[in-house]
């Protein structure tokens, strides 16, 4: 399946109960040849009204953590969430909507083969890192998975609520320039 069938597959999705409260599917935005994935939870009220992701109060702390690396959302990354519908009130996804919703990103990673995946907040990290990870302790630690790096920083919207993390977050994007120089063919030519 190419990028834009499977694009075209989600919008129309009903296989979960959060198709019923959507507004907009949020299959992700950015460069699908890009190196770097950056993976969060679930949409929130503006992506749910944008169909766009990390496009709220977070997500506008997030460009600045992006472009103090040299990132940018249009062209040399892609960002898409773990659950592509935005569950009611902004609750936890539950296990079942991850289960049904999980295919798209794990064709979205077949079809990217990211060398690196950033995982935005605990429910990324202990959805594609590990069930027991403490994003507090381990955010910035590298794991490497079949050849692909992973890392755990802080949610953004965590950063909003508790402003003090905000010198550890940052130090986390340096760790992925690194990371980036060390690993990435062309993210940084573009
Ligand atoms: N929080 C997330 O985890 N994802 C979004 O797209 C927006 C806010
Ligand atoms: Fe489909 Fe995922 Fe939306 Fe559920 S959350 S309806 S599985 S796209």
């Amino acid at each position: 399946m190419e990028f834009e069938q499977l694009r075209s597959a989600c919008l129309s999705c009903e296989k979960c109960g959060l198709c019923r409260t959507r507004t907009n599917v949020v299959f992700g935005m950015g460069n699908p040849k890009a190196e770097v994935l950056f993976i969060g939870e679930a949409p929130g009220q503006t992506e749910d009204e944008t169909g766009l992701p990390f496009v709220g109060r977070s997500g506008k702390l997030l460009d600045q953590y992006l472009k103090a690396v040299h990132l940018d959302r249009e062209k040399n990354i892609f960002i898409t969430n773990i659950v592509k519908c935005r569950p009611p009130e902004n609750r936890d996804p539950q296990p079942d909507e991850w289960d049904a919703c999980m295919p798209y990103l794990r064709e979205q990673f077949k079809l990217m083969r990211p060398k690196i995946v950033v995982c935005l907040g605990r429910i990324a990290a202990q959805r594609l890192i590990r069930p027991d990870i403490s994003v507090m302790k381990e955010h910035g630690h590298w794991e490497v998975k079949n050849g692909v790096w992973f890392m755990a920083t802080l949610h953004p919207a965590a950063l909003l609520r508790s402003p003090g993390q905000k010198p550890a977050a940052f130090e986390d994007f340096v760790a992925l320039r690194e990371k980036i120089h060390e690993v990435c063919d062309h993210t940084y030519d573009n």
